[in-house]
């Protein structure tokens, strides 16, 4: 199949504006005075909700990628990760400085009270190493391998924000069904792979014909 290669840099530069988009979004109904009639609830929900579409869309790069022979796909996935850690922050901050008003009595009671909030935090938490290794100096850093097995921290993220959605909404469970069933398609094709990975390497090796080591 023919591979599709983009331009880099204005790729990049389009990505970049697609995932502030939202963001501008959210401005322009601020400067309209249109963010209904609870403001903070609009602002935690739109964030909320743009943080796990776009962990959703980090965790499906590397299948893309290798089921539409798309290699240079991968290019994206740290900007993705990054805007996916931009939009949780806004969600925390929201909660944190608008709903909660710094109040730390009132945001341990929180954690006490609702279960959703602790497995918010879990999948929040479990991004900031990801975003800060994220960097080639990082991944040189630590090592591949490392960095790597670092970086599986995204399918716990990916989980952990499913169970949050779950746990919080009240009555309608079709979206965190929805995302629910990406992260494990996600997921799966992973298991899948390594399954055959494994399966495949000894049958390389007894296939080969021993090389002479020179
Ligand atoms: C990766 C991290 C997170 C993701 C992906 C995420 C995602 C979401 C989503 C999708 C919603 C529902 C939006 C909707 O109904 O349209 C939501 C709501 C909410 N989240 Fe998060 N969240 C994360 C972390 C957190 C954290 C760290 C906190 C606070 C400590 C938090 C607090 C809340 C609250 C208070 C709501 C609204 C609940 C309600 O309306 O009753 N979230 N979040």
């Amino acid at each position: 199949m023919r591979k599709v290669r983009w331009s880099p840099r204005w790729s990049k530069v389009l990505l970049f504006v697609l995932c502030l988009a939202p963001l501008f979004r959210l401005a322009w109904r601020a400067w309209n005075q249109d963010l209904t009639a609870n403001p903070i609830e609009y602002i935690t929900h739109f964030t909320g909700d743009w943080a796990i579409r776009l962990i959703v869309v980090t965790l499906f790069v590397t299948p893309l990628r290798k089921m539409l022979h798309l290699p240079d796909l991968i290019r994206f996935r740290r900007m993705i990760g990054l805007f996916a850690f931009f939009y949780a922050c806004l969600h925390f901050l929201t909660w944190f400085g608008l709903d909660k008003f710094f109040d730390f009595r009132e945001i341990l009671q929180d954690f006490v009270k609702r279960r959703f909030i602790i497995a918010g935090l879990s999948a929040f938490l479990a991004m900031v190493p990801l975003a800060i290794t994220s960097s080639t100096g990082w991944i040189r850093r630590l090592g591949g391998k490392r960095w790597q097995r670092l970086h599986r921290l995204v399918y716990f993220t990916g989980i952990a924000a499913v169970v949050h959605y779950y746990w919080l909404v009240k009555s309608d469970i079709r979206l965190p069904l929805l995302y629910g069933t990406l992260v494990a398609l996600a997921l799966a094709y992973r298991v899948a792979a390594w399954l055959v990975a494994r399966g495949g390497a000894p049958a390389r090796k007894r296939t080969a014909p021993a090389l002479p080591t020179v």
